[in-house]
C-alpha cells in the first residue's frame, strides 16, 4: 500500500503505525485458508479476494472505535473480521454488477472463476461473516446482529440505486449523496458503532461515531469516484474509467453536467450512448475543462468537516480520538 511508503510528516508516521499495525492483523488472518478443499473451484474463489491486500479500513475502524473505550476485546476482533468478510462479499458481487475486470491490482473473482462461481463464492464469504458474528458474547449478539442486518440491507438498496442511475441521465445531487450514503457510508458508520457497542459506549457516543462514519464515508466515496477517473491505475488497482464506461452517475458526471456549456452538455449526452475506449478520454477532457479537481476537493472537505465535528462532540478525551482523526485525514488524500 502506498500509505506505507510516504510517511513524511511525524503526524503521518503515527497514523501509519497504528493503522498499519491493525490492518496487518487482518492481512495475516486472511492469508490463512478459511474454507474446506472441496468443491475446489468454489472455495478457491471464496478465498481468492480475501488474500489480496486491501486497506482493511472497516475492520480497523471497528477496532479503533472499540479502543476508544477500553482495551480491544476478543468480540471486536470477531466482529471486525465479519465486517471485512461482508465487505469482500459486496466487492465480489459489485464487480459482477459493474463488469469490472480488475480489483486490488488483480483479476476480479468472476473474471478468474466465472460469474456463477463468483456469485456462490460471494454467498459463502457472507455466510462466513455470520459464522463469526455467531461467536460473540450473547450479551451483545442481538444489538450487533440488528445493526449488521439493517446495514446490509441498506448496502443492497444503495447498490440497486447505483445501477438504476446508470440508465438515467438526470440524477439530482441529493439522490447521488443518498445513494453513496447507502452503498458505502453506512458500512463505515456501522463498523465504528459496532466497535463502540462492544466497548460499552453510551448512546450519545455511538451516535456521534455513526455520524462521523457516515460523513467520512461520503467523502471516501467522492475520492473513490475521483480516483476511478483520474487515479494512477498502478496504485488504484482497478481498470481506469470503469465508471465512465458503465455510465455511472458519479459526482464528476453531475458536476460536469451542471458546469458544462450547451455544446459540452450535448457531448456528455452523446458519450453516454458510446461504448468505445475513446469514450473515457473524451469524457475526461470534459471533466477537466469543468474544473472537477477543485470542486472535488471542496466537496470532500465539506463532508470531512462534518465528520470531524461529530468526532469532536464525543465525550471522550481527545487523545483517544487521534487514531480515527488521523485515519480520516489519510483517507481524504488516499491514492489507493
Ligand atoms: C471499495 O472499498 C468499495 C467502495 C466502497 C468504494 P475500499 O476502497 O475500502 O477497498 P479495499 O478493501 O481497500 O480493496
Ligand atoms: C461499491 O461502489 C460499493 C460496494 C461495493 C457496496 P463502487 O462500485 O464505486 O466500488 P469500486 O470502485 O468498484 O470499488
Ligand atoms: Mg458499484
Ligand atoms: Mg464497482
Ligand atoms: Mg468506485
Amino acid at each position: 500500500m502506498s500509505i506505507a511508503t510516504s510517511p513524511n510528516k511525524n503526524q503521518e508516521k503515527n497514523v501509519l503505525q497504528s493503522f498499519t499495525q491493525l490492518s496487518d492483523i487482518f492481512e495475516e488472518k486472511f492469508s490463512r485458508r478459511h474454507f474446506p478443499e472441496d468443491p475446489q473451484q468454489l472455495y478457491d474463489a471464496s478465498q481468492y479476494l480475501l488474500t489480496v491486500r486491501g486497506k482493511r479500513i472497516r475492520p480497523v475502524m471497528c477496532l479503533m472505535a472499540n479502543e476508544m473505550f477500553e482495551k480491544i476485546n476478543e468480540d471486536s476482533f470477531a466482529v471486525a473480521f465479519a465486517i471485512e468478510l461482508f465487505h469482500n462479499f459486496t466487492l465480489i458481487h459489485d464487480d459482477i454488477m459493474d463488469r469490472a475486470p480488475l480489483r486490488r491490482g488483480m483479476e476480479t473473482v468472476h473474471t478468474k472463476y466465472g460469474e456463477s462461481t463468483a456469485l456462490l463464492a460471494g454467498d459463502v464469504v457472507l455466510i462466513t461473516a455470520y459464522e463469526n458474528l455467531n461467536c460473540i458474547n450473547n450479551k451483545y449478539l442481538h444489538s450487533i446482529l440488528n445493526l449488521f442486518n439493517s446495514t446490509a440491507k441498506k448496502v443492497c438498496e444503495g447498490q440497486q440505486l447505483d445501477m438504476e442511475f446508470e440508465m438515467q441521465q438526470q440524477v439530482s445531487f441529493d439522490d447521488y449523496v443518498k445513494m453513496i450514503g447507502l452503498k458505502t457510508s453506512v458500512l463505515l458508520a456501522a463498523s465504528l458503532q459496532m466497535g463502540a457497542i462492544l466497548g460499552g459506549a453510551g448512546l450519545g457516543n455511538q451516535d456521534n461515531l455513526y455520524e462521523f462514519g457516515k460523513n467520512l464515508g461520503i467523502a471516501f466515496q467522492i475520492q473513490d469516484d475521483y480516483l476511478d477517473a483520474f487515479g494512477d491505475p498502478q496504485k488504484f488497482g482497478k481498470k481506469p474509467g470503469g465508471d465512465i464506461m458503465a455510465n455511472k452517475k458519479t459526482f464528476l458526471w453531475l458536476r460536469a453536467l451542471e458546469a458544462a456549456s450547451s455544446q459540452q452538455k450535448n457531448k456528455l449526452s452523446e458519450l453516454l450512448l458510446r461504448n468505445d475506449e475513446n469514450k473515457i478520454e473524451e469524457m475526461l477532457q470534459v471533466y477537466k475543462s469543468c474544473n472537477i479537481d477543485d470542486w472535488a476537493k471542496e466537496l470532500k472537505q465539506k463532508y470531512f468537516a462534518l465528520a470531524m465535528r461529530h468526532l469532536e462532540e464525543m465525550a471522550v478525551v481527545s487523545a483517544r480520538k487521534k487514531p480515527l482523526s488521523q485515519l480520516a485525514e489519510y483517507l481524504m488524500d488516499r491514492d489507493v
